[in-house]
């Protein structure tokens, strides 16, 4: 039996992948590769396929090139120091979230044994990431999404996170934790309705739609959770909330026109898109704006 040496297989399907127009062609087939036989993508270069294994490949590539995300593929995700399972059902974690919680432990440096709530948890990669850089805090994480929470309690498992189904923008969830939260650290869903057209395939197609779109505007599940995150933060506590780089400004005017938060900040992320806003539950208990200058 003749074993094609996979150096061979890679470039080819490199050529499948670029006419489908995947974003990272070489880097994808070589990932599929490495994951077919269980190698470092570092060691692939003299590897060879077995006739199975070179049929698994190319059915992999095919998926790949009909634009099925590369993590639903492989089933992880590498997010910060860990890698979290995923799958149909759930959105894959970003690198720009990565900055988002990396503020995150900033601020818990000086409160290691903070509260902590991922609220729109997904896959609970920021749940997850928490417990491991800052094993003191203690950390809740809430989704309402059926699908998303099977993978978030799998991911989770044996770290102590307390996972909560539900609605976050329901005033009953968590309601026992009201003005107790240390930290609230969000990935909502956000992108723009009116922006779905110039979006890959890979997010249209396959993210589950609930996770990335909020709305005509994207802010359907960001306004109503800002009031709620005044409610559940204790005077002194800090949120953080991703959104769309579209949402540098209003993000943090409605955070403003809460009227109980001080310290807001717009953050970029790596390529210097404005990506999230922060802030620090003020000690009035007004959510009433003061807008003048
Ligand atoms: C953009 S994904 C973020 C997932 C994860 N935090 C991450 O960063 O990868 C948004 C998640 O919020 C969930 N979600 C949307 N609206 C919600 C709501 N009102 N309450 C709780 N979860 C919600 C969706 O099901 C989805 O899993």
């Amino acid at each position: 039996m003749l074993r094609l040496l996979v150096a061979d297989a890679v470039a080819e399907a490199t050529t499948v992948l670029a006419a489908a127009h995947v974003a990272s062609p070489r880097v994808d087939a070589e990932l599929l590769a490495a994951f077919v036989l269980a190698l470092p993508r570092a060691k692939l270069i003299l590897a060879r396929f077995t006739d199975e294994q070179l049929e698994r490949f190319r059915g992999l590539v095919r998926d790949r090139a009909s634009r099925v995300p590369l993590q639903y593929l492989t089933g992880t995700a590498p997010f910060r120091r860990i890698e979290v399972a995923v799958g149909p059902g759930v959105f894959v974690p970003r690198p720009e979230t990565e900055v988002l919680v990396e503020w995150g432990l900033q601020w818990l440096r000086p409160h290691p044994g903070a509260a902590v709530v991922d609220v729109c948890a997904g896959s609970g990669a920021i749940a997850a990431s928490v417990r491991v850089e800052a094993p003191g805090a203690t950390v809740y994480a809430v989704e309402r999404d059926p699908a998303a929470l099977e993978w978030l309690r799998r991911n989770v498992l044996g770290l102590g996170v307390t996972v909560v189904a539900g609605d976050a923008t329901d005033p009953t969830v968590l309601a026992d934790q009201d003005r107790s939260v240390d930290l609230i650290l969000c990935n909502p869903p956000y992108v723009p309705e009116i922006g779905a057209a110039g979006l890959p395939a890979e997010v249209t197609a396959h993210d589950p739609h609930a996770a990335v779109f909020g709305g005509t505007d994207g802010l359907d599940v960001i306004r109503p959770l800002i009031g709620r995150f005044a409610d559940l933060l204790r005077p002194g506590g800090a949120m953080a909330i991703e959104h769309d780089e579209t949402h540098a400004y209003v993000v943090p005017t409605l955070v403003h026109a809460d009227g109980r938060f001080t310290d807001i900040k717009l953050h970029h992320d790596l390529a210097g898109r404005p990506r999230f806003t922060t802030a620090t539950r003020g000690s009035s208990g007004s959510g009433v704006a003061d807008l003048r200058p």
